[in-house]
């Protein structure tokens, strides 16, 4: 696992609403952590749920893998400790950058989420408002093309390759003033299958019913 060295320019610039809102770094995760990963969720693949997530205009099987409060107990020298380890530092160090602290969130939740191959990908959209201060992904499988959109009609600002062992970090609200500031988003060319394990702060208080899903633990 790579120490990423996060600047401070690159935060302000995160949450610079007339920039994008995506900061992603290559390689974060290297062969051997990817494998030993993989082994532990592909062990765990009979506990696969299937569910349908409609996005705008399309829908796309989707297996939900894991979802869960972020914890570190039970996790004892795991890969996933070690993981779990670095995200804390490292969003300690964004909020420490961020001009608006990051007090809103009530609960930290981690998803691991397998995507199909399909042309469809996952239409142009924002995360729930209720998805607050930043959201982490960590690329595990898979690579596809990460857009970031000017409007709905699929003019994009940037394209990022996101591929096995990278992360970003897509901004959130910090505040319910900037609900504007949540970028529109998609994913294009999946020509393989893709595995993200994501963290998300969430706002219970803001927490609509769709988010709540099928789940169960690990
Ligand atoms: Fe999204």
């Amino acid at each position: 696992m790579k120490k990423i060295l996060i600047k401070k320019q690159s935060i302000i610039d995160l949450y610079n609403p007339k920039l994008d809102g995506v900061l992603k770094f290559k390689s974060f995760l290297n062969k051997t952590d990817l494998d030993i990963i993989m082994k532990e969720v592909n062990s765990n693949r009979h506990l696969f749920q299937t569910k349908e997530e409609k996005y705008i205009d399309n829908n796309q099987d989707v297996a939900l893998i894991y979802r869960g409060e972020f914890c570190l107990d039970g996790l004892n020298n795991s890969v996933f400790e070690k993981l779990f380890n670095q995200y804390i530092e490292m969003r300690e160090t964004i909020s420490k950058h961020s001009d608006i602290p990051f007090d809103t969130g009530n609960i930290l939740e981690v998803k691991i989420i397998r995507y199909p191959i399909s042309d469809l990908g996952v239409a142009a959209h924002r995360d729930l408002s209720s998805n607050v201060n930043m959201i982490t992904f960590f690329n595990l499988l898979g690579n596809v093309n990460f857009y970031t959109y000017k409007n709905k009609k699929g003019d994009y600002i940037n394209k990022y390759l996101m591929e096995a062992g990278d992360i970003s970090f897509m901004r959130a609200p910090r505040l319910n003033e900037e609900i504007d500031i949540r970028p529109l988003h998609g994913v294009a060319e999946v020509y393989t299958e893709r595995i993200v394990l994501a963290i998300r702060e969430i706002r219970t208080d803001l927490e609509e019913e769709t988010n709540k899903g099928n789940w169960r633990g690990f």
